[in-house]
């Protein structure tokens, strides 16, 4: 039997945990048995945001019974888990400690080894989680809270880093954006969702470094400009919410398409994956998807539950790099997390 690999997700305000069997051959996909999530966004919203102690709390409160529905709906038993993986960074160094110290003790005490996977890595690989798996090469448009960049994946482990933020990501751009029109956390689904009634063209706002010939992306001044509307409108800003976060949505859309379009031209691949939260967004799903029919270019997504964080994309990366003999699990249970 090939090996059954656990993982576990705590890197900020998702607990996720999931059984993935990796495949027997090293040209079989691996395959997700069972995943389980429990997301602390309902915890956090009170405060307008995450907090870290109280993720960290939580996280150790809900890691071990999301184990146990997992192996209850994948039919396993502890005893059978031949590897534990775990997010090691990056995210909150007080939330990634409970993954990664429940991961080494439950590996101790199974006597298997472990696994440290980056989380950034869960996210580039979770389409494989999809029933249309991309193929390699391709253009991977990595869109999350912390991160926004542009890769050319060639193979598991073989990434080359085209282009990056050189101040905000987009999902910090969206969170931000909707801080400033009053929305609550988490910001950028919200904003999406009041996106859907408003006029993308109705405010003129910056696209930063659109045509910059790098890969690079700016977002912090458009929270600025965002912001200089709003206190433009003041009183007025009620009825143009809809109308000014569409606006938003639309110069952050407009960017990431772009840039990725030229990322395509660049590096002459004809295949695009989008993954992190912002991957959420039918926006830039919808425009991404008109643009790269046009070209003969084939997107994929990860299934939309697993756009955030989740479980199976660490599960699935232990998976795909062991069965690449990229990787040696360790039987040595100290541990380090990489909150950077
Ligand atoms: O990948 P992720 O779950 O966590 C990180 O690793 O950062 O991404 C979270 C980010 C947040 O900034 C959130 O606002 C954004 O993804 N996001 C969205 C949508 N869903 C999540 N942004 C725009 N539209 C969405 N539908
Ligand atoms: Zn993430």
């Amino acid at each position: 039997m090939s090996q059954l690999i656990l993982g576990i997700e705590s890197s900020c305000d998702e607990t996720g945990v999931a059984l993935v069997r990796a495949g027997a051959a090293q040209t079989e996909a691996p395959t997700l048995l069972a995943h389980a999530l429990h997301s602390q966004v309902e915890m956090h919203q009170a405060y307008g945001g995450v907090v870290p102690e109280l993720a960290s709390r939580d996280h150790i409160r809900r890691v071990l019974p999301l184990t146990e529905a997992v192996l209850r709906d994948a039919g396993a038993q502890l005893s059978e888990i031949d590897v534990v993986a775990y997010t090691q960074g990056p995210g909150l160094a007080g939330a990634l400690l409970v993954g990664a110290g429940v991961a080494c003790a439950l590996a101790a005490a199974l006597d298997r080894p472990v696994l440290g996977v980056h989380h950034l890595e869960g996210h580039l690989l979770s389409p494989f989680l999809s029933a249309d798996p991309p193929q390699f090469p391709f253009v991977a448009l990595l869109v999350s809270g912390g991160h926004t960049q542009l890769m050319r994946v060639d193979g598991v482990g073989r990434y080359g880093l085209l282009g990056e933020t050189i101040d905000d990501a987009a999902g910090e751009a969206f969170d931000k954006s909707a801080k400033l029109l009053g929305l609550g956390y988490p910001g950028g689904p919200a904003l999406a969702r009041l996106a859907e009634d408003g006029d993308p063209a109705a405010f003129k706002l910056p696209r930063p470094l659109l045509h910059s010939r790098d890969l690079d992306f700016s977002f912090a001044g458009l929270k600025t400009a965002v912001l200089t509307q709003a206190n433009r409108l003041g009183a007025g800003l009620q009825e143009r919410r809809a109308d000014l976060a569409a606006s938003t949505q639309e110069a952050i859309v407009e960017v990431l398409v772009r840039k990725t379009l030229a990322a395509l031209a660049q590096t002459g691949l004809e295949r695009v994956v989008v993954a992190g939260g912002v991957g959420a967004n039918r926006r830039l799903r919808e425009r991404l998807d008109a643009a790269c029919r046009a070209r003969g270019v084939r997107v994929h997504y990860p299934e939309l539950h697993l756009c955030t964080d989740n479980g199976a994309m660490i599960a699935m990366v232990a998976a795909m790099r062991l069965q690449a003999g990229l990787e040696q699990a360790r039987a040595d249970y100290r541990f380090e997390v990489r909150p950077r």
